[in-house]
């Protein structure tokens, strides 16, 4: 007898988003694509944010310091330079291609500040919730350089920039993750040959296109520049350019399924859980 079927169901994008455009920290400039109004969150991530000026008035200010607890702040940088520094003694800059990955976890102050003070800074931060049992996690902070980032080149021009999880043809992300294993990757297609992942069935993941337009799955859905696209349940993820050239971010991960109590820095599973925050950060427990 044989198994029948062994074609992976490729994910189809179910949905899109442009978010909106706000500001945080000391009136950074930024759109909140994930955490808003219109898309709460997509489990395990809980906010995604990208930011992108040559005005410095848009990003000067940065993120003075501010406490965290509960899940993990992930700095990737396209252009420009960016200081993380924190009370648990981390400190480290980053510039194009960088990644700052911090596990709050029981309780951290940090601040993040532009390293400059004119030109383009582009960038996002990503919100990775940690499990319940996970919260109140000794904190930890891990930092690459572009030049710690593995770049996967294609003979076709394509490039994948791993930052966590497996690319198909084996190459690997620096960042370790003990909780949510999140997959990262910073796609560049420069040809119409699809980009093929795969990826847990029941992941979630989604794709914001930084530059071109992209084409999505068997149903060939597009998704334009500048535009956050959620796909379904399925194994395999398959993006094509449809312009000459395009670039993306794909991040995957499994749900938590998990309870969610938000308290502006916090992200806890109570409301009970995010006033102990609150008492422990004013009582000086963090
Ligand atoms: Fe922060």
């Amino acid at each position: 007898m044989t198994i029948a079927s062994n074609k992976n169901s490729v994910k189809e994008l179910v949905s899109s988003s442009v978010g909106f455009k706000t500001s945080d920290g000391d009136g950074v400039s930024m759109t909140r694509l994930i955490g808003t109004a219109e898309l709460n969150m997509v489990d395990p991530f809980l906010l995604l944010d990208a930011f992108g000026s040559d005005e410095p008035n848009d990003y000067i200010g940065g993120f003075p310091p501010h406490p965290h607890r509960g899940f993990e702040t992930v700095t990737y940088l396209l252009e420009g330079k960016m200081r993380h520094k924190d009370n648990a003694g981390n400190e480290g800059v980053i510039e194009s291609g960088g990644v700052q990955w911090m596990t709050a976890g029981k309780g951290i102050m940090h601040s993040e500040m532009p390293e400059q003070e004119n030109g383009l800074l582009q960038g996002f931060q990503l919100w990775v919730n940690l499990p319940a049992a996970n919260k109140m996690t000794d904190p930890a902070y891990q930092e690459f350089s572009a030049s710690e980032v593995p770049l996967e080149s294609w003979d076709n021009g394509t490039e994948i920039r791993v930052v966590a999880g497996t690319t198909e043809k084996g190459t690997t992300g620096p960042v370790k993750n003990d909780y949510v294993s999140p997959l990262f990757m910073d796609v560049s297609l420069a040809t119409s040959d699809p980009f093929e992942q795969t990826v847990n069935a029941q992941d979630n993941t989604f794709i914001y296109v930084i530059d071109g337009d992209v084409e999505i799955g068997t149903q060939q859905q597009i998704l334009s520049a500048k535009t956050l696209g959620i796909l379904n349940a399925g194994e395999q993820v398959l993006v094509k350019a449809k312009t000459d050239t395009a670039r993306f971010l794909i991040v995957s991960a499994l749900p938590l399924n998990e309870k969610v109590a938000r308290g502006g820095p916090f992200v806890m599973n109570t409301q009970d859980e995010v006033r102990q925050a609150f008492d422990d950060f004013r009582n000086n427990r963090f």
